[in-house]
């Protein structure tokens, strides 16, 4: 196994293959939501920003294959995962009743669902429903003796006491809002458009790493994307691995990470 590495390929065969049992502290994935082509595509649409709504092949599927897969790459991940190990999957209304019946069925126990109100989300230009505007982080533990570091997350609060001290996690709840990535943290190609659909917020990702990671501990993100998790492991002095099919989005990751700890290091 080779760590603060990406992998290409197809992340069940890179799970099986490279990465020993009980060998990973922490799982973060954001793997296909299968929404692509069931919603009105606003794809060269300029309307909302650079973002445009998903039509991608690697997020389409047939129901039957989308609920085989999500079961398969979730089963290898409790393989892989140590016993006080965390597995945080991103979802949105469209899958995550499969994912959570289905992690469910693999053994792991879900401790939190976080909201994350996205505060620039999509207009709601068909006005036949009520405006999408979040998405969710399911939190599955695998045994009895999971990761909190509730002292450090106390401190990522925001929203601190008159006296500017850490507020209680009361006031810390399972609500987050971000906007979606945009300005100089979003990835853009030559065009000046967005290149991937999902890119996630890294200070999304940083709250994920803090709560359920130490400094050292080995992060995974099977669905690697532009590399976020990467970017935010290498800054929070993470060990991590990334798996991507797509060979684009990993020379993209590459770039991102390994520039930013050139200039980071400098
Ligand atoms: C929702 S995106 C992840 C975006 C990422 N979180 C970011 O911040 O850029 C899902 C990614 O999984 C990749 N993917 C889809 N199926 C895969 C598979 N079987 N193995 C590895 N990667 C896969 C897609 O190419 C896509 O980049």
């Amino acid at each position: 196994m080779k760590m603060n590495h990406i992998y290409l390929g197809d992340c069940i065969k890179i799970m099986e293959k490279e990465i020993p049992e009980n060998s990973i502290d922490l799982v973060y994935a954001d793997p296909p939501y299968n929404l692509s082509g069931k919603v009105l595509s606003l794809k060269n649409n300029n309307t909302g920003g650079p973002f445009y709504k998903m039509n991608e092949d690697w997020d389409t599927w047939d129901y039957n294959e989308y609920l085989i897969f999500s079961e398969t790459w979730i089963r290898k991940v409790w393989n892989i995962l140590k016993n006080n190990g965390s597995l945080y999957i991103s979802c949105t209304y469209h899958n995550i009743a499969e994912i959570i019946l289905t992690a469910k069925r693999t053994g792991f126990r879900l401790n939190n669902i976080i909201t994350w109100y996205k505060t620039n989300a999509m207009p709601n230009i068909t006005k036949r429903t009520f405006t999408h505007s979040t998405e969710f982080i399911c939190w599955f533990i695998k045994g009895n003796k999971w990761k909190f570091n509730y002292g450090v997350i106390k401190n990522f609060n925001p929203h601190k006491t008159k006296d500017g001290k850490p507020k209680q996690l009361r006031d810390f709840i399972d609500f987050i809002e971000m906007p979606i990535v945009q300005g100089k943290e979003r990835i853009k190609g030559e065009n000046g458009r967005a290149i991937h659909p999902t890119q996630k917020p890294e200070k999304l990702i940083e709250l994920i790493l803090l709560a359920s990671s130490d400094e050292n501990d080995l992060v995974l993100d099977p669905f690697f994307g532009t590399g976020t998790t990467g970017v935010v492991a290498s800054r929070l002095k993470r060990n991590w691995i990334g798996i991507e099919i797509n060979e684009e989005y990993c020379n993209i990751a590459h770039n991102r990470i390994f520039a930013k700890e050139i200039k980071e290091n400098a």
